[in-house]
């Protein structure tokens, strides 16, 4: 693509997103510009990315096609502040943050302003994330087709109901850091009788990638997949008696909407 990418922030979810784009190859180096609040940031993307780098947000503003708010939900107001003016005309501005509402994007950019919600999850890093995106009416289905192209390189792309997204922070962008206590304990397990830990860690994640794989590649209801593992009087089904007794279902179901009930308590 021709078009110019910017970033404003480069932390946790705005550096894998920038990488994601390189080796995708969706924009050349050339046409990647980014900007971060500390000099440390800014050198480190440097180095590592080759990618354009600037001090002031306005020169990203004027020149970005597409201009990523890779900033916490708090600095959203004050970056909106400082660059809403200078905007370049046709530009899309993406939020990628928490809680911030399509409502908040209008009212804190210039009439006309077009712009994008979406919410990635982190296994935007190794091409795995996901990216929820809810439509509003500045953009037209030229931008979207543009935006699934862009954002095609980071994961699987859905798009959702605004009044959903609370519920997508749960099961997409916080149920990694479930999955990643899950695993570990797999691994502890594993390690308390006898597997090398690195070994462990191995055997954990591969199995939890296989069987997210299976739900995806062949359709079936996740219990059917449970099911076909569980052999009558087995080893398994000893395994979900265990996580029946100790509530799993319900740990995982109550944690999920602890975040979504966050998720709608912080925003704006
Ligand atoms: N992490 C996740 O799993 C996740 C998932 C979904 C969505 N998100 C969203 O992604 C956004 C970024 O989160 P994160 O975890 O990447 O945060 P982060 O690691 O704290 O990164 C924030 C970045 O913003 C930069 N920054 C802060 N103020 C700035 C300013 N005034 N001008 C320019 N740059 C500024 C920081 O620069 P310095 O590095 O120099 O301090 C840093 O590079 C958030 O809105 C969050 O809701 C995150």
């Amino acid at each position: 693509m021709n078009k110019v990418i910017g970033f404003i922030g480069a932390g946790n979810m705005g550096e894998p997103m920038i990488r994601k784009l390189i080796e995708e190859n969706v924009f050349k180096k050339d046409n990647i510009m980014v900007t971060a609040k500390t000099f440390e940031t800014r050198q480190r993307i440097h180095n590592n990315l080759g990618v354009k780098i600037c001090e002031e947000l306005s020169e990203i503003a004027t020149n970005a096609d597409y201009l990523v708010l890779a900033v916490k939900p708090n600095q959203y107001e004050e970056v909106l502040h400082q660059i809403k003016d200078v905007i370049k005309e046709n530009a899309i501005v993406i939020s990628i943050a928490a809680g911030i509402s399509s409502k908040f994007m209008k009212e804190n950019l210039n009439d006309g302003t077009k712009f994008v919600n979406i919410m990635p999850n982190t296994p935007v890093l190794v091409g795995e994330g996901l990216i929820a995106l809810y439509p509003n009416d500045t953009l037209d289905k030229k931008d979207y087709v543009e935006l699934l192209s862009i954002f095609k390189a980071f994961g699987r792309v859905e798009l959702v109901d605004e009044k959903l997204m609370d519920a997508v922070t749960a099961v997409s962008g916080s149920s990694p850091a479930f999955v990643y206590v899950m695993i570990e304990a797999m691994a502890d397990a594993a390690v308390l009788s006898g597997l090398k830990r690195d070994q462990a860690y191995t055997f954990a994640a591969q199995a939890v990638l296989g069987a997210a794989k299976m739900v995806l590649a062949t359709n079936e209801h996740p219990a059917k997949l449970k099911d076909n593992v569980c052999s009558p009087g087995g080893t398994t089904i000893e395994g979900i008696r265990e996580l029946e007794e100790k509530n799993f279902r319900s740990a995982i179901i109550d944690a999920s909407l602890a975040v979504a009930k966050k998720s709608k308590s912080m925003s704006k």
